[in-house]
């Protein structure tokens, strides 16, 4: 998709307007906040979002504070998942990790940093309305599904669980929550923005859904067969954290199966969904090969 090249550049110059520059006595901090944000990465989150928002009719810039912070939010989760008392990982997007760089305390911090400076960002929004309650309904989405009811929860039961056997529906529920929450919260506020109708929300969280636990267990795959120069990250992290994933559970055949047919699922549900975007429905798709 050459068109994927293009969409990935304009998605990094709305996020970069909106990062904060490192200087004064937090410029550490900031620095290391920039260093992963800057590292690159595939911007599915922001891509999904703004491509959810035009599918459904959204043609103005409220959306660019809130592709900004989604980012923000799942690099924070990335920063800390990287942490050695989680998955005690070297490398992300091709870069030594934040905490490798920067030390544990002050990659704590950026996360936080993070974390807390995509609300700020999305904050922005307020001010760019008329409409303040759907920005509000947008903005509680961002605030509900990282949070404990969502990715947190997610990597809660991920990390309390590592090296211990899973059911299938304990581990349903990590997928859901630790990559799918934030899928979700994407295209759901998207849509949102756009001025969609409740049921219209309902579905596309439901195939944010679907679209997350193919992504996480293709994830999972691509941590046995990838390759850390497509990656940008350590091969072999599950294994060597004795993680239980869809693939030790059934094995790589099953996964990839699995990864195909989810992924049909959810275009079949974007295609009951009124409004056309042959890029979104092309995108969801390409997950399904997707080396990185
Ligand atoms: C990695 O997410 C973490 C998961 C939820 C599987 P991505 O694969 O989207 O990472 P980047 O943003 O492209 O680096
Ligand atoms: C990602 O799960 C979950 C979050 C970062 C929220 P993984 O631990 O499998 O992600 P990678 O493989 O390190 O990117
Ligand atoms: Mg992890
Ligand atoms: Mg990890
Ligand atoms: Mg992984």
């Amino acid at each position: 998709m050459e068109k994927l090249k293009k969409r990935v550049e304009e998605i990094e110059a709305v996020i970069h307007a909106y990062m904060p520059v490192a200087e004064g006595h937090a410029k550490t901090v900031i620095e290391a906040m920039n260093y992963t944000m800057d590292a690159g990465g595939k911007r599915l989150r922001p891509m999904l979002m703004q491509e959810t928002y035009r599918m459904l009719g959204g043609n103005e810039n409220i959306v660019e504070p809130f592709m900004a912070a989604i980012e923000m939010i799942h690099t924070y989760s990335l920063i800390h998942d990287d942490l050695p008392a989680l998955d005690n990982d070297d490398y992300r997007r091709g870069r030594k990790t934040a905490h490798k760089v920067y030390g544990e305390a002050m990659a704590i911090l950026a996360g936080d940093g993070l974390l807390n400076y995509a609300y700020e960002t999305a904050a922005k929004a307020f001010d760019m309305t008329e409409d303040l309650s759907t920005v509000v309904r947008a903005y509680t989405v961002l605030t509900q599904k990282p949070g404990i009811y969502g990715m947190i929860g997610g990597q809660t039961a991920d990390v309390e669980l590592t090296g211990k056997p899973l059911t299938e529906e304990v581990l349903e529920y990590i997928y859901d929550n630790k990559t799918g929450a934030l899928i979700e919260a994407s295209m759901m506020i998207g849509a949102i923005l756009a001025g969609a109708a409740g049921d219209t929300v309902t579905k596309i969280q439901q195939l944010a859904g679907i679209v997350g636990r193919a992504f996480q267990i293709q994830d999972d795959i691509l941590d046995i067969e990838g390759t850390e120069e497509e990656l940008g990250k350590p091969l072999h992290s599950d294994e060597e954290n004795g993680k239980t994933t869809y693939v030790t559970l059934y094995g790589l055949e099953q996964a990839k199966a699995e990864v195909v047919q989810l992924s049909q699922e959810a275009v079949a549900l974007l295609d009951n969904i009124p409004g056309e975007n042959p890029f979104l429905r092309e995108l969801i798709l390409s997950l399904i090969q997707r080396r990185k």
